[in-house]
């Protein structure tokens, strides 16, 4: 299969990295701004993983050349299908949000499509790489972003948080930093399991004990309020960079 990638950067190398890896895509031709915009004229598909605010600019050389019966796959967050089709016309359209751990084959990524063939495209290409979850309405991809996409650096900034009250209680900011880096990666290797995460969490915290008074804490501070707050404020900048709602 003939896949274009349009897009180097973090995430389309993550991509790249990872069907190497996998052995996923056996031709892959990677379009950055140092190679001529020309696809293969058997490609079956076109990834774009550039910038939102640079796409229309990007792609517009390829609209000669890109099959018309070839499938658009967009990572991008925040542009719409609508806004690809328009663009792209006569093309079927995935949209499809990965995280970076794609590289490893141990990513997570949601797929929407109205059009069948383009889903399965996407889990043609994705399946190996990362858990793929489906979804039913194209605006959930937003709320996708927020709790897969961008979660990482929630989780960072929540062990940022935990570092300082480290050092507060005594440690070495070099101590704090190391110990609760250290903690980030078991939580990741947990969550790498099939436990669920309220069995996680009954392994660690035991009844009376450590961990129970700091998760009763984290309840009494509303770490659900926090959560949701994340969640939405992502979700409302994605439409609002998309144009649906004011900036
Ligand atoms: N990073 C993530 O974790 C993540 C997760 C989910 C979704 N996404 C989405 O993935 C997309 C890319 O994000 P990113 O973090 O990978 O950004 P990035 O690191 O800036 O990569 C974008 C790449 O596109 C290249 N590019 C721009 N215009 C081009 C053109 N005309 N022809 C060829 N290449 C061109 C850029 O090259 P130059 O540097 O030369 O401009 C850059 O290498 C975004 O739309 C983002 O919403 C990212």
């Amino acid at each position: 299969m003939t896949v274009v990638l349009l897009g180097h950067g973090r995430l389309g190398s993550a991509i790249a990295e990872g069907w190497r890896l996998t052995g996923t895509v056996s031709d892959l031709t990677i379009l950055t701004r140092a190679v001529p915009p020309v696809c293969p004229s058997d490609t079956r598909a076109l990834l774009i993983a550039v910038k939102p605010a640079a796409w229309r600019e990007a792609v517009a050389p390829l609209l000669t050349t890109l099959p018309v019966d070839a499938v658009v796959i967009s990572v991008m967050a925040g542009v719409r299908e609508a806004d690809l089709s328009a663009t792209l016309p006569g093309r079927a359209i995935a949209r499809v949000m990965p995280t970076t751990a794609v590289a490893q084959g141990q990513g997570v990524a949601a797929i929407w499509s109205e059009a069948p063939a383009a889903r399965a495209l996407a889990h043609t290409l994705f399946d190996a790489v990362a858990d793929t979850v489906d979804l039913d309405e194209e605006a959930l991809i937003d709320a996708a972003t927020a709790v897969a996409g961008s979660a990482p650096a929630f989780f960072y900034a929540l062990a940022q948080a935990l570092a300082a009250a480290g050092v507060e209680a005594g440690l070495t900011p070099e101590a704090a930093k190391r110990l609760t880096r250290g903690a980030l990666r078991s939580a990741g290797s947990g969550a790498g399991t099939d436990a669920s995460l309220d069995e996680l969490i009954a392994r660690i915290a035991s009844p009376g004990g450590t961990t129970r008074a700091g998760l009763d804490a984290l309840q009494d501070a509303d770490l659900e309020a926090a959560g949701r707050a994340a969640v939405q404020a992502a979700v409302a900048r994605a439409k609002a960079l998309a144009g649906d709602q004011p900036a």
